[in-house]
This record gives C-alpha cells, sequence and structure tokens, in this order.
C-alpha cells in the first residue's frame, strides 16, 4: 500500500500505522457520510440501502485522527438472479472532500476484499459511478456491460465492475 505521506502531513498524521484506523461502524455513521458525500442534497432515502440491515452485512470506517472521513459497506448479494452464490457487493464507498487521495478508499475496499474472501467468496462487484472507474481498475476491478442510470440514488452514469476473488 502507497502511502501518501506529504497528504497525510496536513492532517498532523505520520503514516497509516499512526493516526489512521479502520473500524466497523453503525449503520448511522455510515449514513452520515453517505448523505454528505454520495446523496449531495437528495433525499435522506438515497442513504439507504436494501441490505443495510441484513446480518452479514459489514460497515466499516476509516478514521483520521478519531474523525470519520470515508465509510465503505459491504453486503452478501449476487450479482443478478441467475448468479452463483458466494458473490459480494461493495457499496456507498464515500471519502469526505478534504480527505480523499490518501488511501482511505482504497484501504476500506481492500478491508472489506479481504473479509469477503475469508467467507469464500468468488466475486465482489459494484455499480460504479462512471466518474470512479480508475479508482475500481486501481483495486482490480474491470467494467461489464454499458453504462445505466440509478435515478433513486443520483443523476450520474453507473457501469457494473466486477473483481474475481481468489
Ligand atoms: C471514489 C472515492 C471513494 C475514492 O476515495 P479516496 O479515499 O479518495 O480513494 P484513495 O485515496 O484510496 O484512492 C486510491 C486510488 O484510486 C484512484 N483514484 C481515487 N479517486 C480518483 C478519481 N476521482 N479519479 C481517478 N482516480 C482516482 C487513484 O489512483 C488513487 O491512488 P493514487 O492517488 O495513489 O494514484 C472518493 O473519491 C469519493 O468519495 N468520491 C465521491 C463519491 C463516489 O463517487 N463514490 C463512489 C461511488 S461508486
Amino acid at each position: 500500500m502507497e502511502v501518501h505521506d506529504d497528504n497525510l502531513e496536513r492532517f498532523g498524521v505520520e503514516s497509516f500505522e499512526h493516526g489512521i484506523a479502520l473500524h466497523p461502524i453503525s449503520i448511522a455513521e455510515a449514513r452520515v457520510i453517505r448523505d454528505r458525500v454520495l446523496s449531495a442534497g437528495g433525499p435522506a432515502s438515497r442513504s439507504v440501502y436494501p441490505c443495510d440491515d441484513a446480518p452479514d452485512t459489514l460497515h466499516l470506517g476509516a478514521f483520521v485522527n478519531g474523525q470519520l472521513a470515508a465509510v465503505a459497506t459491504l453486503c452478501y448479494e449476487a450479482m443478478s438472479a441467475t448468479s452463483n452464490a458466494g458473490q459480494w457487493r461493495l457499496r456507498g464507498m464515500a471519502t469526505l472532500e478534504g480527505f480523499r487521495r490518501l488511501g482511505l478508499g482504497k484501504r476500506l475496499a481492500e478491508a472489506c476484499m479481504a473479509h469477503a474472501a475469508d467467507r469464500s467468496s468468488t466475486l465482489l462487484w459494484c455499480s460504479a459511478r462512471v466518474a470512479t472507474i480508475p479508482f475500481y481498475r486501481g483495486l482490480g476491478f474491470q467494467e461489464q456491460g454499458q453504462s445505466f442510470q440509478l435515478l433513486e440514488y443520483s443523476d450520474e452514469a453507473y457501469i457494473l465492475m466486477r473483481r474475481a476473488l481468489p
């Protein structure tokens, strides 16, 4: 993992090992960041996902000096009705604007991958905003199919992205 030392110095954080922590968070905490980053003034329903309450769903947060700065949610959900079991969906990836490009999103996604891999996962997938394709490609995801819209969440274009897990 590349550590962006210059960026981290802005927060008085020496390195990922000193000052940055990843740990499970509540749905409410995840929704606070989703509201600010992903919903952008839209209705609160945009920050509510069907899988949020499922017992095997994981909500993870990245904290910088104790402040929640980025979130990710991992749900046990197949990519399509005909998909095999063992597929997990990454949702609600969001990093507060002032904390981007520090490696928080990457760290969260990697932790979600490890969590899924530990549970015999074969595939991790997401509906990615097209603007974030480079972020997901950097994590080993590849696009599948054509872009589409999810107007219940935003006006942006989305595309399915998938990554095989060992
Ligand atoms: C996408 C998002 C979650 C990335 O979070 P982040 O904490 O800034 O990501 P990281 O710092 O871990 O970035 C890891 C790598 O992804 C790439 N990356 C991240 N954001 C990128 C962007 N906007 N465009 C291109 N590449 C990007 C970079 O290669 C980066 O590594 P590098 O800076 O060392 O080259 C964040 O930009 C965000 O919250 N965006 C708005 C909400 C959103 O679109 N979420 C995704 C919904 S599908």
